[in-house]
């Protein structure tokens, strides 16, 4: 395969300018471990800053040499989970969605690069000011969370401008090499992917999971709250109401068993504030039917009630 050396390559002593997104319940060692191996830099997905998941899925990507993912507000509720990350020294931390202000310091004094994943401008120039060594420009074509207001199109080559000489990442809707080429003419130094690889055979998404993700294509997005509702918990509101890109099918899998699986109090808890579930991040009717289809798979989706939690 034919080499593109950039900033980002030079920077991670990496054969190809691709890092996977830390995902969390997706990126765990084995598929960090993957990526590092063909090229890339895998990236671990910490979810809630959890020291035993750090631990775990470190242990999984055994000797290969990976970084770790943080989203930053989890982390301000768990700092402890960053000193787990640093005694494995990994091979860069990153952190997304908060003030990395905080935790650089010592991330540089571990002798890790440091790299933030922003949603806007403002945020860019912070993490520059912050001490990143990389910055990922997120927008609001990712998976997973991101910001509301800009695209990838628009953000990258304005952060580019921004933060130069420090090497900017593209994260949002990228998906083959032709995305990685756009990527690069937008300025970017390379490209954090996600989604693309949640149905890889090493990603720690079920089969079910998987399968979903596969039969759906890009027009069945879904902008949803309801894996941060059945799973907890709720995303600042910064972060449009917990707003979550992700093909229905997923969304409708992973609900659906949660919902089997959370405790019968965290379901009145949900019941209680089924106003608010109702309530659209994106637009209504959707979110009506997701939810008819999985607490009411019997019935038909215009129904826009919830049904009372079951006693079992
Ligand atoms: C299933 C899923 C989970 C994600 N979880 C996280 C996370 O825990 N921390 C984080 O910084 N980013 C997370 N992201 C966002 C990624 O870092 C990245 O910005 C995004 O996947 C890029 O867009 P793409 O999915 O179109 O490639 C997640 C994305 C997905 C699809």
């Amino acid at each position: 395969m034919p080499r593109i050396e950039t900033a980002l390559t030079r920077l991670l002593a990496i054969e190809h300018p691709i890092l996977l997104a830390p995902m969390g319940s997706a990126a765990g060692g084995k598929l960090a471990a993957a990526v590092t191996t063909a090229g890339g830099l895998g990236m671990i997905g910490s979810g809630q800053a959890s020291a035993t998941t750090i631990r775990q899925e470190l242990g999984e990507a055994g000797n290969i040499r990976v970084g770790i993912g943080f989203i930053t507000w989890a982390l301000e509720r768990n700092p402890a989970a960053l000193d787990v990350a640093l005694d494995a020294r990994p091979a860069a931390v990153m952190l997304s969605f908060g003030d990395p202000t905080p935790f650089t310091g010592r991330i540089k004094a571990a002798g890790c690069k440091i790299i933030c994943q922003v949603q806007t401008l403002a945020q860019a120039r912070e993490a520059a000011a912050a001490g990143a060594d990389i910055i990922i420009a997120q927008g609001r074509d990712a998976g997973g969370h991101s910001g509301t207001t800009r695209g990838t199109m628009g953000l990258v080559p304005a952060v580019v401008d921004a933060v130069a000489p420090i090497p900017v990442v593209t994260a949002g809707g990228i998906a083959d090499g032709r995305g990685l080429a756009a990527a690069l003419a937008l300025g970017a130094a390379g490209i954090s992917m996600g989604t693309r690889f949640t149905a890889a055979r090493e990603s720690l998404w079920d089969q079910a999971m998987k399968e979903a993700a596969l039969s759906a294509g890009g027009d069945q997005t879904q902008q949803t709250r309801v894996f941060d509702i059945v799973r907890g918990p709720l995303w600042p509101e910064i972060y449009p109401a917990g707003r979550c890109a992700t093909p229905s099918p997923v969304v409708g899998t992973v609900a659906k068993r949660s919902w089997r699986l959370i405790s019968r109090r965290r379901r009145k808890s949900i019941w209680r504030r089924r106003p608010m579930i109702l309530q659209p991040a994106s637009s209504g009717p959707e979110r009506v039917s997701i939810w008819s289809r999985i607490l009411l798979p019997h019935r038909r989706s215009s129904n826009a009630s919830l049904p009372r939690p079951s006693r079992r």
